[in-house]
């Protein structure tokens, strides 16, 4: 039998890093490095926590509205986090998988993604990270897919979704006490728990995870039934 109580896909909008650092009177790119680090042992714990898969929303389509300096400053982050951090997740049965239209990065992250994808293919828990990333695109593109295949259905939009292989979507986490989805997984998110938590992103530990998937526990999930 299913265990209903185990999250087995949990997303999170990691949200704060800017007011993290403002607060500190550090930059803002200060805030970014921590987030990078409270991802990292965010990655270290989720194998012992019983989940297959954490979708990370590390840069929205929206992203590029923000200063270049800011951008640059977060696609070096990029850089930097898989250089160091892939012997690690091949190590630890990671497999990395990006979603978003990643392919319009700067060439050098492309290359860099790929040879990570192709390292990690044969990881046992899913790091899902979304780069260049909208809901609403995602969505608009496989309605179009299906379209040309002849079957618009629930169904058949699902599986060309960037999603399409990964198990349904449990838990959708945002930090730093905002309450929107802000255009990330919009269709998966249908029958999701949601937790909303005031904590900054780079305050986020592998406890409040940990206290999340108890709550998660504890809720009655009901599919629209009684
Ligand atoms: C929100 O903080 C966070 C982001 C825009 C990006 C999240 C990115 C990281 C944690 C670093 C890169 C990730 C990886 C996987 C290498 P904000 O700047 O919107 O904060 P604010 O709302 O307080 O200003």
């Amino acid at each position: 039998m299913t265990d209903h109580s185990r999250a087995r896909h949990v997303a999170i909008i990691m949200d704060g890093n800017g007011r993290w650092a403002k607060r500190k009177g550090l930059p803002r790119a200060v805030g970014h490095q921590r987030g990078v680090e409270a991802v990292r042992k965010l990655v270290r714990s989720v194998g012992d926590m019983g989940i297959d898969c954490l979708t990370l929303y590390a840069f929205s389509s929206e992203n590029w509205k923000r200063p270049e300096e800011e951008v640059d400053d977060l696609m070096n982050l990029m850089r930097k986090f898989i250089k160091s951090d892939l012997p690690e997740f091949v190590a630890n049965n990671v497999r990395l998988k990006i979603i978003g239209d990643w392919q319009g990065l700067a060439p050098d992250i492309v290359a860099m993604l790929e040879d990570a994808l192709e390292q990690t293919a044969g990881g046992t828990h899913t790091l899902a990270v979304a780069l260049n990333y909208g809901a609403q695109q995602e969505i608009a593109s496989a309605a179009a897919k299906a379209a040309a295949s002849g079957e618009v259905t629930e169904e058949s939009i699902a599986a060309h979704l960037y999603t399409a292989d990964l198990p349904p979507l449990d838990l959708l986490i945002r930090t730093s006490g905002e309450v929107r989805l802000s255009n990330f997984l919009l269709w998966q998110a249908a029958y999701a728990e949601m937790a909303f938590v005031d904590t900054l992103w780079p305050d986020f530990a592998p406890e409040h995870l940990h206290q999340a998937l108890d709550d998660f526990a504890q809720r009655e999930r009901r599919y629209g039934g009684r």
